[in-house]
């Protein structure tokens, strides 16, 4: 595995790469790596022949009083997990090399995005594009791949490359959970023991609104209240509970298949999501 820090020097490489008529799968992260990340490399590992992966804290999409400043890092076992599983290229920038002091360009989705997450964290997802296009300008990606947990996430990117036009296939791979239910998440490694059943909350949830979509429930407001007051029961302090077209983001009456149930809460300081689609 090769690492790679400057972005011109990774453009050379996926020139070269494509020349020699390969195709690259990248796989975009923010480092401190789990499980969840690692299936995502499996999977990119069968949609092409070189994998990239690319290890970078973004912050322009971090509020300011948000957790850019405490966001797990460890790039040397990054580094290490990558080589185990087969990465062939960790693209890991400064920020002073993806970014120029004068910086004044950024794209902006404004339909997706002004929903869930979007509606609480501005700016967030219009950072998340601009990233994105840039990771895919550098890495030259044929494919990329997602995973499900940021199932808003990657609806948005997949509308930045249908109307900007990016020669780029999008993958979504589905959520790897913990034995107890809990979304993998860097973030989970900021949860103190205690707060751990807590953070089950949002599984829980998820897994209640599913049941009682199994007995029939279809009315969303139902299905919102389920869920929310699952996480409130378990002591975490909801941001939403929501059930909304996937296609859209929009709010459903009624839930049933393409509808995205998605929950979002803090666990003490930690902000949590998890999601599951019909
Ligand atoms: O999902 C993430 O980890 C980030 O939002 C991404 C896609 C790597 C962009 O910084």
């Amino acid at each position: 595995m090769e690492i790679v820090e400057s972005p011109l020097a990774m453009q050379g490489i996926a020139r070269e790469i494509h020349g020699r008529g390969k195709t690259i799968a990248v796989v975009p992260t923010m480092g401190f790596l789990h499980e969840g990340h690692l299936s995502l490399v499996d999977r990119a590992r069968n949609e092409a022949d070189v994998v990239v992966l690319t290890l970078f804290v973004n912050p322009i999409q971090f509020g300011p009083n948000e957790d850019y400043a405490v966001y797990p890092r460890d790039r040397e076992r990054d580094a290490a997990l990558c080589e185990a599983r087969g990465v062939d290229y960790l693209f890991a920038p400064t920020v002073d090399g993806m970014y120029a002091p004068d910086a004044s360009v950024k794209i902006n989705e404004t339909s997706l995005s002004t929903h869930l997450c979007g509606a609480v964290r501005p700016g967030h997802f219009s950072g998340v594009c601009t990233v994105v296009a840039k990771l895919f300008n550098i890495t030259l990606a044929d494919v990329a791949v997602f995973g499900q947990k940021d199932a808003q996430q990657v609806a948005i990117v997949r509308r930045m490359v249908r109307d900007l036009n990016f020669p780029v296939r999008i993958v979504m791979a589905p959520i790897v959970r913990e034995a107890d239910g809990l979304a993998m998440s860097s973030r989970n490694t900021r949860l103190a023991p205690e707060s751990r059943e807590v953070a089950l909350g949002l599984s829980a949830a998820l897994s209640a609104a599913i049941e009682a979509y199994g007995r029939g429930e279809r009315d969303a407001a139902a299905v919102k209240a389920i869920m929310a007051d699952a996480m409130s029961a378990r002591g975490l302090k909801v941001d939403y509970a929501s059930a909304v077209d996937y296609s859209t983001m929009e709010d459903v009456d009624e839930i049933g298949p393409g509808t995205l149930l998605a929950v979002a809460a803090y666990c003490g300081p930690v902000r949590l999501i998890d999601n599951r689609l019909l």
